[in-house]
Order: C-alpha cells, then structure tokens, then sequence
C-alpha cells in the first residue's frame, strides 16, 4: 500500500473513532437525563401547566410549518375540555423534571393523542419515553393496534418508533385554509 493509502486508513480509523465516541456520549447524556424525569398519571393540578406547556409548544414547533389558522386550530383542539375529558377516559402521563411539566401524552381506547414535549427538552429521548409508557399501557389493556394522527413536523419521530402512514390528509380551518397531517398506526400485537 501507498504512504498516502496508509494515511488514510489511519485517519479513517480517527474519524470513526471520533464518531464512536460523540454517539456514546450523546447515548450516555440522554441516559442520565431520563433519570431525572419522573413520569406519573396527570393528576386535575396539572391542568393549568399542560394546557399551556401544550400551547407553547405548539407555537414553537408548528409556526413556519402550519398557517396561523392551522396554528390556532391546534390550540383550540386541545383545549381544556378536551384534555380533561380524555384524561378521564383514558390514560395521560406527564413527565416532570424539578417539578415542572415537561411533556405529556394520552390514549384514549386505541387512540394515541397530544404527545407534547417541551421545545427546550426535545431531541433527548423524552418523546420516545412518553410513547414508550402509552404503548405500554395500550397492550396492558389487550390493545393490539394502536393509530394516531402525527402533525407534519412529527411524523420522523413516529416513523422512527416503527408507525406507518395509512394516508395523508388534511382538514379545512378557518379561511378555507388546509391543515395537512398524517394517519398512522402501528400493531403492538400480533394476534
Ligand atoms: C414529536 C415530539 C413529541 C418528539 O419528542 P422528542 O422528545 O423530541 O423525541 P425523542 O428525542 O424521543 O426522539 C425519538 C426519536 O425520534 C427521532 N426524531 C424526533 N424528532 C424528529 C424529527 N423532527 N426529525 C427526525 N427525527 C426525529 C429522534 O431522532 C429519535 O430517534 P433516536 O432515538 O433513534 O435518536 C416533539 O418534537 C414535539 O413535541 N413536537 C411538537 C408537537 C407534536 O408535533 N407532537 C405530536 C403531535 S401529533
């Protein structure tokens, strides 16, 4: 082999190296975070913080990619109402951190609904937590398939936890305008 085909060997070697070693530490930091995160039922003092953990996030993360009718559709679908009544039907978690309310999900029968996590804590692992704890109720409950409607920034997040998308569809809001989204499901268990 060439001195230059040695060279790069060796640095190809440091490159991955490197890699390896980023990765294991990105793995290790999103481990030690999930240990500070407790994840309990909601409970009715929840209420205030969810709602507007829930609007805030929605205001970060679907301006840019939704319409400001679609936006303020969003809002308005989780409103409190419906937060309470779906918690009272079936299941919400909340995760929290020091105390305050860094993300929440529910199901609803085989329903998975408003899968929040706060925009400062995204991308650490909570969100597949979050899923992880619902899915796990769902087959407590004998629930074989579970479906969801994923908003357009979030559907890389599911297809990453293995949902496929049945369709892409949207719904009207206010001044004719479109608000697109994704039907997705994901079978739990093979009966
Ligand atoms: C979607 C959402 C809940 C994900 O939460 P999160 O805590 O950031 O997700 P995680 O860190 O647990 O990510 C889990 C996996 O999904 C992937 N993922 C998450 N968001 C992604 C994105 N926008 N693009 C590509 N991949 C993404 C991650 O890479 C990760 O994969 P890995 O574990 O193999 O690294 C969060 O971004 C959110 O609240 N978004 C706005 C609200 C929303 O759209 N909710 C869904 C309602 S339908």
């Amino acid at each position: 082999m060439s001195t230059h085909g040695w060279w790069r060997l060796i640095i190809d070697a440091g490159n991955s190296a490197s890699v390896c070693i980023v990765a294991r530490a990105q793995r290790l930091k999103k481990m030690a975070e999930k240990k500070n995160v407790k994840m309990r039922k909601f409970e009715r003092a929840d209420l205030a913080e969810v709602k507007n953990l829930i609007d805030q996030t929605i205001g970060a993360c679907y301006r840019g990619v939704y319409c400001a009718e679609a936006v303020q559709f969003f809002k308005d679908w989780h409103c409190i109402d419906r937060i309470l009544a779906d918690a009272e039907e079936g299941y919400t978690v909340v995760a929290k951190q020091g105390g305050q309310v860094i993300g929440t999900g529910t199901i609803v029968g085989n329903e998975i609904k408003r899968v929040f996590v706060d925009p400062a804590f995204q991308n650490r692992g909570l969100g597949r937590l979050i899923m992880r704890e619902l899915e796990g109720r769902a087959i407590l409950m004998g629930i074989g398939v579970v479906n969801l409607d994923a908003s357009l920034p979030s559907k890389k997040f599911y297809d990453s936890l293995g949902y496929i998308t049945l369709e892409k569809t949207f719904r009207e809001v206010e001044n004719n305008k479109r608000l697109d989204f994704y039907r997705m499901e994901k079978t739990l268990i093979n009966k």
